[in-house]
């Protein structure tokens, strides 16, 4: 599946979520994730990158994803209006890393069914995707 981002674009994504991995607080999976979403510009401001790291906890089920971490990021900068473009997930392990089933249905909250995800593959490499295609029977408070 391609997208309509640039290569140089995409290299950034990948570059920004692996810079942002590096910061990953994970003592108990040491699974090292980082992601990086580009927001669509608008009146207010060009289309930014935010990155995010997974945080881990004791407690195992209050740690946030990486792609959670990054959304929370740019409602932060930006504000409640923010919409996704593209959405980017990078690891230190070399493993492969799909956005986990909570980490899409956050990501549908501020994306459009054409969103782009890119996350790597076993193999390492980029896989390019779209939020409808991870996640095609989302939750929704109000039916279409
Ligand atoms: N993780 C993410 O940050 N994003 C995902 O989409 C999947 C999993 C993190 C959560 C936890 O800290 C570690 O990876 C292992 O599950």
């Amino acid at each position: 599946m391609s997208s309509d981002l640039t290569p140089e674009q995409i290299a950034a994504l990948h570059q920004r979520a692996t810079e942002a991995a590096h910061n990953s607080y994970s003592p108990y999976s040491h699974f090292r994730v980082g992601a990086a979403i580009l927001l669509h510009a608008d009146d207010r401001q060009p289309g930014a990158i935010v990155v995010g790291t997974n945080v881990e906890n004791a407690s195992y089920r209050l740690t946030s994803c990486a792609e959670q971490a990054a959304i929370a990021a740019a409602v932060t900068l930006y504000g409640p209006a923010i919409r996704l473009r593209a959405v980017t997930v990078a690891n230190l392990n070399g493993a492969a890393c799909m956005p986990c089933g909570a980490c899409r249905q956050t990501i549908l909250e501020f994306a459009s069914p054409e969103t782009a995800i890119f996350y790597p593959s076993a193999s390492g490499e980029t896989v390019a995707t779209t939020l409808a295609a991870l996640l095609p029977a989302a939750f929704r408070l109000t039916p279409d």
